[in-house]
């Protein structure tokens, strides 16, 4: 097991690739603490992951609360004695144009995916640069690589969360943190269920060169990956599970 004995908090862990990695990393040996605005998915997951003999707890929070990702710190490590692992998966998303774009809406998706991310990786970093030894995983995306329609909120805050990932690199490296992301493209979340209109759908299947969506089982893959000992060399990176959708242009004759 991967995973064996560590300490893991995932951020967003009620639904979708959060509540997928968490149950992937209990699989492998992780004890968990999941976090959600949502109690009561929350509690729901970390209920199914205990009823598979793993350990887990749920703290309803929200990530853009500093004085929140403090406690949800200070909680994990009075329950379990330390943190060792930090996946930030809790996300938002609306669909808004760069001329249209509202201030408020635009703030509240720049506070959930960045400044969320900022918080809960600060205050597990601080945890984790003491002892010399941790992990995090921001969930980026590839809205966080290339420019969409619609994306002026969701896609600047994913750019932003890499700027972020590739500064935490940089200063928590040298302490025995490294800090990666997962960039994945579409996933059937319930996310992209509200998000994703038919024709969003249709473009991304004739852009992605392996023409599917991906699966939260592909996302938790390349998570447990980042989180575990054999991405010891491996820091500031962003790992694309995209089915080749960032790497490709043009593709017909
Ligand atoms: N699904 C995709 O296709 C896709 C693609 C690329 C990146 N992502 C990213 O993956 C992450 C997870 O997305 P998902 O598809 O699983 O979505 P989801 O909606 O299923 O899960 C997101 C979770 O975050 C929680 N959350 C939202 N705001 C919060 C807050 N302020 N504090 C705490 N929790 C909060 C929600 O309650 C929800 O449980 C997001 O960062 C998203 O941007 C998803």
């Amino acid at each position: 097991m991967r995973l064996e004995s560590r300490v893991a908090i995932v951020t967003g862990g009620g639904s979708g690739l959060g509540a997928g990695i968490a149950t992937r990393f209990a699989e492998e040996g992780a004890s968990l603490v999941l976090a959600d605005i949502n109690g009561d998915n929350v509690e729901a997951v970390a209920s199914d992951i205990r009823g598979g003999q793993s350990k887990a707890i749920a703290v309803e929070m929200d990530v853009t609360d500093y004085a929140a990702a403090e406690d949800l710190v200070s909680r994990t490590v009075a329950e379990y004695g330390t943190v060792d692992i930090l996946v930030n998966s809790a996300g938002t998303s609306k669909s808004m144009s760069f001329l249209d774009a509202k201030p408020e809406e635009f703030q509240h998706i720049m506070k959930v995916n960045l400044e969320g991310t900022m918080y809960c990786g600060q205050h597990a970093a601080r945890v984790m640069a003491a002892k010399g030894y941790g992990r995090i995983v921001n969930i980026a995306s590839i809205s966080g690589e290339r420019a969409g329609i619609g994306r002026t909120g969701y896609g600047v805050s994913k750019f932003a969360v890499i700027g972020l990932t590739k500064q935490m690199a940089l200063e928590l490296g040298p302490q025995g943190v490294n800090v990666n992301a997962v960039g994945p493209g579409p996933v059937d979340t319930p996310l992209t269920r509200v998000g994703h209109s038919d024709a969003t759908r249709e473009a991304y299947l004739d852009l992605i060169p392996l023409g599917r969506y991906g699966t939260v089982e592909e996302m938790a893959d390349a998570a447990a990956y980042l989180a575990g000992e054999q991405a010891g060399y491996v820091n500031g990176h962003v790992l694309f599970v995209d089915g080749g959708f960032v790497s490709v242009g043009i593709q017909k004759e």
